[in-house]
């Protein structure tokens, strides 16, 4: 069974070529966020997020969904201040790999952050080029604020981070709209 804490996840199967629709995550759909997320945090591509944390933070997601009602990725976009929200837990189901979902996504996450007026949005990912393609630049952890370190303390590779921040500014025409 799949809830059981030591064995591997195995998500469901979906279709590659199901229409796919992007919308607000809903508490429904928090079994397959966290699923899905813990699927390539077992790869060692993320980390993994609690139910609890995904019930918390449940208006900072959003979801794909395909026409069969199966939640094919996610991802959140968390606001840290003023001038700055965090894409989150970006993840595409394995069968939907490079069908342009991921840049879907962010360009989601992105469209939010406009229209909520904040300037820039950044990641801590180990896709650095997956950001790159999507116009992001890589930056040093020193020219964020202390802020987007808030979830380092309770993170397991604390001690041997790899993830490298990449940022996107957004030019002062794409605002809103
Ligand atoms: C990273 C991830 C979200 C990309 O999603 P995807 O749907 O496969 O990517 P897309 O098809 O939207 O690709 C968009 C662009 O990025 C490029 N790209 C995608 N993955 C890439 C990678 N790993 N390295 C380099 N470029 C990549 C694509 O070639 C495409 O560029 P193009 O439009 O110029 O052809 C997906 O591979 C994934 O879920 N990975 C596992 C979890 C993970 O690492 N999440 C990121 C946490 S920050």
């Amino acid at each position: 069974m799949r809830g059981l804490s030591l064995s591997p996840v195995v998500l469901p199967e979906v279709r590659r070529e199901a229409g796919v629709e992007l919308r607000k995550a809903r508490l429904e759909d928090v079994d397959a966020i966290y699923w899905l997320i813990r699927y390539w945090a077992e790869k060692g591509l993320m980390l993994v997020r609690s139910h609890s944390h995904l019930y918390e933070n449940i208006r900072d997601f959003w979801v794909l969904e395909d026409e069969d009602g199966q939640i094919v990725g996610t991802v959140a976009l968390h606001v840290l201040w003023r001038d700055l929200a965090e894409i989150r837990g970006l993840a595409v189901h394995p069968t939907r790999q490079g069908q342009g979902l991921g840049r879907w996504l962010v360009l989601g996450a992105e469209r939010e952050a406009r229209d909520l007026g904040l300037p820039r949005v950044f990641a801590w990912t180990l896709q650095v080029n997956f950001f790159r393609a999507l116009g992001y630049r890589v930056t040093s952890r020193e020219a964020l604020p202390p802020k987007v370190w808030s979830e380092c303390n309770a993170c397991p590779f604390y001690e041997n981070c790899r993830e490298i921040a990449v940022i996107k500014e957004f030019s002062p025409g794409a605002f809103r709209g």
